[in-house]
């Protein structure tokens, strides 16, 4: 599969971590795939098959892998643009990175990619019982703007609808 697709609209950035390493956001690829996979099936329990990635790629969702100096995956991200509005698919960051400011810093480089392209609003849904998500999506300033009754198939748990005026 050809690894030219839309996602590469979104620059490759720098960043510090909060030990002063020097991380790297990129456009993700058909080529991370198997490394996003690798992570999103070790951090959800009702998960995206890998197909799902590769059609989010080939349609050109907005995918952005974080990794550190050693090129080692910390996590990605992928957003959707839905005409002014950005729906964020997914966040999330390898179990063994949780809770050192790397969510932080992504949900920041989607917000300023976001604003770039001068979206006027961000949209997700969440688990309620998701703490560190629901936090990190409050501390960015997202509202609770709703409920989908029973998205989530596997215990038709309800999602809360966030939303971020840019
Ligand atoms: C949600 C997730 C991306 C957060 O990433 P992280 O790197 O662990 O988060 P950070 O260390 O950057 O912390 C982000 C914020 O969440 C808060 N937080 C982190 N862990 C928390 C916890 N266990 N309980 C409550 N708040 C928490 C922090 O206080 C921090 O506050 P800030 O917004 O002021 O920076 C990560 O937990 C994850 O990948 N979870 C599995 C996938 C997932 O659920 N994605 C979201 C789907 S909607």
């Amino acid at each position: 599969m050809s690894d030219t697709n839309r996602t590469e609209d979104m620059d490759t950035s720098s960043c510090y971590a909060a030990d002063g390493e020097i991380l790297t956001f990129s456009p993700m690829l058909f080529k991370d795939l198997h490394e996003v996979y690798y992570i999103e099936q070790s951090v959800f329990s009702y998960h995206w098959t890998y197909p799902n990635f590769e059609s989010s790629v080939a349609i050109g969702n907005h995918g952005c892998v974080l990794r550190n100096e050693a090129g080692k995956m910390i996590g990605y991200f992928i957003a959707m643009e839905a005409v002014d509005e950005m729906h964020l698919l997914k966040i999330a960051v390898a179990e063994e990175f949780h809770g050192k400011g790397y969510g932080r810093l992504l949900m920041d480089r989607v917000v300023d990619f976001a604003r770039e392209l001068e979206m006027e609003s961000m949209i997700l849904e969440v688990r309620p019982t998701n703490d560190p998500a629901v936090a990190l999506y409050k501390n960015t300033g997202f509202q609770t703007i709703g409920v989908r009754k029973g998205y989530y198939a596997d215990i038709r748990e309800d999602a809360l609808v966030m939303r971020l005026v840019l």
